[in-house]
């Protein structure tokens, strides 16, 4: 496409009529638009709840969460654009909605008064339909007008240019409302759980497409990347995209914990561990891993560090319901490495007992909580976050690993290049935990079934 329009940056190759016969005749004969949006999306009572609940926090102060503008990824080229989750969250907007919004909450006598303030989408009759790469209909489609978002979401909406004056948005929102905010988030409300339970399927067939794939990638030069890849696509055909990265890591690269490089070989004998997830249309993801045996067979050695890890993960499902704490959780997982590497003979005595040398080989933490961001709420405290009771409605994972690195000297040969992780995503219930991916097998002998069962 040979961009015209952007006269500022691209001086060089502006060759678009402007005078203005054109622009009437560009600007007349098009029909009203068929699809506008009349309607509340599913998410809007749910969003308005949450504004209430933040509302009662902040009696009397004025409260803003923008959007967030695009930003640029080179020169006059930009990202996708992707909203900023604490006014997803606010707001129930999803995917690609929306660059330059922003919500205002203005104190009231009994509470506050909300306002979603955007860009209107320019007019048949204004130029900036044809000549602005970045909101005109002409480059990027049909945007909602204002009317449309008010009635999408339940919230009344008025120009960008009429935001009151003197909001600085690179400060908000401030620190204590995105505390609370991320504090409200621990606990997903109902709509927020299907969220995720969608976003989980969705990530399980993303996986099994991958099994499909495997004897291409064992044949391409960068193997990790036909893995990648065939995740990735299958994100954005069922999903909006991936909710971070994929890690597609083959043989010693399993060992590295956020290898995203991918540009490795895949082969026969060696392991695949794949933390990947979907990203659905509401922005709420999925944290995924499986470590899988390339040629469909766990190795002796293979297998030996596997059934520790899954181990471990049972150890860390057996602590987790209402009351208990992601430190429980965490701490059940390690009680189960250290004990199975002491009994390997491969733990060196320690001075201190804190000083918990068999963590070399496990240097991450077993949960983080997963909603809108893959990790979700990091601006709760602390202690609220790893040592607060857990509650029905918070979803977190479990994914313990171990990771014996190829250069590693501490380790016998045999364990050298060997990376495990298992990673489940996992909703509290009135009564314990709900493993949301169990579709997709944990134990070795049931993941070597579901390849035979998914390869082609
Ligand atoms: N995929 C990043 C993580 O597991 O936390
Ligand atoms: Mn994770
Ligand atoms: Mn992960």
């Amino acid at each position: 496409m040979s961009d015209e329009t952007t006269d500022k940056t691209n001086k060089a190759r502006a060759l678009r009529p402007d005078n203005d016969e054109f622009k009437a005749w560009i600007g007349s004969q098009w029909a009203e638009p068929e699809d506008l949006e009349t309607t509340a999306a599913a998410s809007a009572p749910f969003a308005a709840e949450r504004r209430a609940r933040l509302s009662a926090q902040f009696p009397g102060k004025r409260i803003v969460a923008p959007a967030g503008d695009l930003k640029v990824r080179s020169n006059d080229t930009d990202y996708r654009f992707s909203p900023d989750r604490d006014f997803a969250y606010l707001t129930g907007l999803g995917t690609d909605r929306e660059p330059g919004a922003v919500l205002v909450m203005e104190p009231t006598a009994d509470g506050h008064e909300a306002t979603l303030f955007l860009e209107p989408p320019a007019g048949k009759d204004d130029d900036g339909f044809y000549t602005d790469p970045r909101t005109g209909e002409f480059w990027i489609g049909r945007r909602p007008g204002l009317e449309e978002f008010a009635a999408l979401t339940g919230i009344a909406t008025a120009p960008l240019a009429d935001l009151p004056g003197g909001i600085d948005l690179a400060k908000h929102p401030k620190k204590k409302v995105r505390a609370a905010l991320h504090q409200m988030r621990l606990v997903k409300d109902e709509w927020e759980v299907q969220q995720l339970r969608d976003a989980v399927d969705a990530t399980i067939a993303g996986f099994e497409r991958v099994v499909g794939e495997l004897p291409r990638a064992v044949e391409h030069k960068r193997g990790e990347r036909v893995i990648e890849a065939t995740f990735d696509g299958h994100a954005r055909e069922e999903g909006n995209a991936v909710g971070y990265e994929t890690i597609a890591a083959a043989g010693d690269h399993a060992t590295t914990l956020h290898w995203i490089t991918n540009h490795g070989q895949v082969r026969s004998g060696d392991l695949l561990l794949l933390d990947a997830g979907v990203e659905v249309e509401s922005l709420y993801t999925a944290d995924i891993t499986r470590t899988m045996p390339i040629n469909g067979e766990y190795s002796p050695a293979q297998r030996k560090v596997y059934d520790v890890v899954l181990e471990a993960a049972d150890a860390a499902f057996a602590v987790a319901r209402p009351g208990a704490t992601l430190r429980d959780v965490h701490e059940a997982a390690m009680d189960v490495i250290e004990a199975r590497l002491t009994e390997w003979g491969i733990v060196p005595e320690a001075e201190a007992e804190e000083s918990k040398l068999f963590r070399r080989w496990m240097v991450h933490s077993t949960s983080h909580h997963l909603g809108l961001d893959v990790h979700d709420c990091a601006a709760a405290k602390r202690d609220t976050y790893m040592d607060g009771p857990l509650e029905p409605g918070m979803v977190f994972t479990i994914e313990p690993g171990l990771y014996f690195k190829a250069d590693d000297l501490a380790v016998p040969a045999e364990l050298r290049g060997i990376g495990v992780r298992i990673e489940d995503d996992v909703l509290v219930t009135e009564e314990g935990v709900e493993n949301l991916s169990s579709a997709l097998p944990r134990d070795p002998d049931a993941i070597e079934a579901w390849m035979v069962k998914h390869s082609r």
